[in-house]
């Protein structure tokens, strides 16, 4: 399983502690979480906070954009040097032209969908991305509850990705915990999202390992 820890759940008031302690860990990836007031009903950090990880982190960056016009900020991003940008599908109109552009910028590419949006909307773009992310609860915060009809729209996508031949990893994001990990790997997704599981833990780094083994 490919663990990829939500740096949102963290103390930042001891951000640099925090990192030091995913760089120790067996997670694969650092997710960041990044929220306008806009696209979703929350604010959480920027490009001052985006570098100053950059900086600490051994683990490649898995940058998740809940913002409208994404598309803005994928040169910034890419000279911080973010390995993935993940925008979300209700955000761009032009998808396509999106994607190309995280690819040109030397970036792996993915897209987001929220829990209301079907699977189906990803049949003309599933080739041209590297990872899908199915939000397992509605995006802004984190420690909500998990909700059970993705398990479902996860069945709906592998069946899309083996049918048209797509490379895309499976990513979910949202009330990953001891209970619905194991349903989820069952479910056959390549990569965890977990934040309040993993932060809010005396250890932290046991959980990751954890998550891992699945
Ligand atoms: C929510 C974010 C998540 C969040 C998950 O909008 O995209 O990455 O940190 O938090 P947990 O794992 O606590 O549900
Ligand atoms: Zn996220």
């Amino acid at each position: 399983m490919i663990v990829s820890p939500s740096l949102l759940a963290a103390n930042f008031g001891h951000i640099a502690r925090e990192i030091e302690m995913i760089n120790e860990s067996e997670a694969d990836w650092l997710h960041l979480d990044i929220m306008d007031g806009v696209f979703v009903p929350n604010i959480s950090f920027g490009f001052s906070v985006i570098e100053a990880v950059a900086r600490r982190s051994m683990k490649p960056l898995d940058v998740h954009l809940m913002i409208v016009q994404p598309e803005k900020f994928i040169s910034r991003l890419a000279e911080l040097g973010v390995s993935i940008t993940n925008v979300h599908y209700e955000a761009c109109p032009h998808l396509n032209r999106t994607i190309h552009e995280i690819h040109e910028a030397g970036m792996k590419a993915a897209v987001t969908l929220n829990p209301s949006t079907p699977v189906c909307m990803l049949e003309d773009i599933i080739n041209e991305v590297d990872m899908v992310l199915l939000m397992t609860v509605n995006p802004g915060f984190g420690g909500q509850k998990f909700i059970d009809h993705s398990i479902v729209k996860i069945k709906q996508l592998k069946e899309l990705i083996s049918r048209t031949g797509s490379q895309a990893l499976i990513q979910v994001d949202g009330g990953v915990n001891d209970k619905t990990a194991p349903l989820l790997a069952e479910a056959g997704v390549d990569s965890l999202v977990a934040g309040s599981y993993i932060f809010d833990n005396k250890y932290p780094k046991q959980r990751i390992k954890e998550l891992k083994q699945l």
